[in-house]
Order: structure tokens, then sequence, then C-alpha cells
């Protein structure tokens, strides 16, 4: 949270003896710490947590939702938010094909929460899909199918319209298995030829432009804290 390592390189630290705590090095990785009240050190500098941050990336086609260098050599979103201090980590994860909206935060509280199914956030996706979309494949998505890991109902879907022999659809799920939308609407005849994220919850994209990042606005954070069950204090 002070922005000096990785949670796991952290426990390396400590182990190595190069971190002190008032003044004595510790080296029992369960030794816990009031940020207040007590000094840290690393190598004999003094290090304090960075502020909480919440920003929201308009993640583009072709970028891996990880930090770090991928062992694949394709672009990661790290190269996006480069210039963000705090260790932010990405809230869930878009496929690599997959555009649209990711939440990037250092609060792991919130982070939990919002994946959690049981807070039920919506995730709203445009999902334009080969093929004529029917009415009554339209009925039949609503009332769910039996996946291989069990079975999945949107919590909306609906025709935005049709594009030439293909269709866009608007679908939501508030979980989020791998995959998801992907392999819902092909199990109904309908592959799915480019997928959007635009909104989680009550954050919506907007004018972000693909590979753009921005922080919340108080008012969304308030909303989003509020939607999954927390009070926002800033
Ligand atoms: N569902 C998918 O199939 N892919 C994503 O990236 C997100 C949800």
């Amino acid at each position: 949270m002070c922005g000096v390592s990785s949670r796991r390189k952290a426990d390396q630290l400590i182990k190595e003896g190069r971190v002190k705590v008032n003044g004595q090095v510790v080296r029992d990785l369960g030794v816990k710490i009031d940020p207040e009240l007590d000094r840290v050190e690393v190598d004999g500098k003094e290090v304090r947590p960075l502020r909480k941050r919440y920003i929201i990336l308009n993640k583009p086609c072709c970028y891996l939702t990880q930090l770090g260098k991928s062992q694949s050599g394709k672009k990661t979103i790290e190269e996006l938010i480069k210039d963000i201090p705090e260790r932010v980590f990405p809230v869930g994860r878009l496929d690599y094909n997959t555009e649209g909206l990711l939440i990037l935060t250092n609060d792991g509280e919130l982070a939990n929460r919002v994946l959690h199914p049981r807070y039920k956030l919506p995730k709203v996706y445009l999902a334009l899909v080969k093929g004529k979309v029917s009415k009554n494949t339209l009925r039949k998505m609503k009332r769910g199918i039996e996946l291989e890991d069990g079975f999945a109902v949107p919590d909306d879907v609906r025709i935005v319209r049709y594009e030439g022999d293909n269709t866009l659809l608007e679908i939501t799920f508030h979980e989020g298995r791998k995959h998801i939308v992907k392999r819902f609407l092909a199990s109904f005849g309908h592959p799915v030829i480019k997928l959007k994220r635009i909104a989680i919850g009550p954050l919506t994209l907007g004018k972000l432009p693909p590979g753009k990042w921005r922080d919340l606005s108080e008012r969304e954070l308030r909303q989003l804290f509020s939607a999954v069950g927390l009070k926002y204090s800033p």
C-alpha cells in the first residue's frame, strides 16, 4: 500500500530483514502495525500508505488485463496506467479482445465486493453477435441456459439493432464467470464478434476514449460504495 513492492515481494523484503517497525527489524510476516502510529522503514527509508485511488479505464481491444509484462509479449493494461503512482489493480478481468469499462483500485475491500455475486452489481455489455437473433431466441435467452459450469441467466438482454446479418445486443450479468457473455451467447448459436462493457453498477464509460483512464468523481464513489453496502468517506 506504500507503493514499494507487490504483496509477495513485501514478504520477501521482510524475510530479508530489510523492514523495520519503530526502529526494530521485523522478520515475522504476521506483525500488525497501525499506519497512524507506527513508523515503518524499508532499507532505512520511511514509507507511508499512499492514498486510496479509484479509477476507470476504457480498455481497448488487444490488451491483457494484467499488470507487469506478459509472457506472450502481448500488450498489457500496465502501459496504459503508467502515470498512476499508486499500485492500483484491476477489479476482475476483461478478455484480451474485449473492450470497455474496467475499475482499478488499491482498495481491496471495495474490489472484493464489486466482484462478489452477493451484491448483484450489474455489468452491462454491448455484444455484436453473428446472425439475426429472433424474438423467440431472445425469449429463450431471458430464461437462461445450462452451461458446462452451471446455469446462466442474464439480468436483462435486449436487441439494440440489426447490423446487416448480425445483431447488436445489450446484455447484463451480475456474475463474473470466465467468458460468461461469449459462452452464453454462443450456446444460442450466436457467437460474439465484438464485446464491450459499458457499465458496472452506477458507473458508465461516458465519453472516455479507448486507452484512457480517469478518477471516479465523489458522486460516482458515493454511488458505487452504496451499491455494495459500504459508506464512502472521503
Ligand atoms: N464475458 C466475456 O465473455 N468476456 C469478457 O471479457 C467479459 C465477460
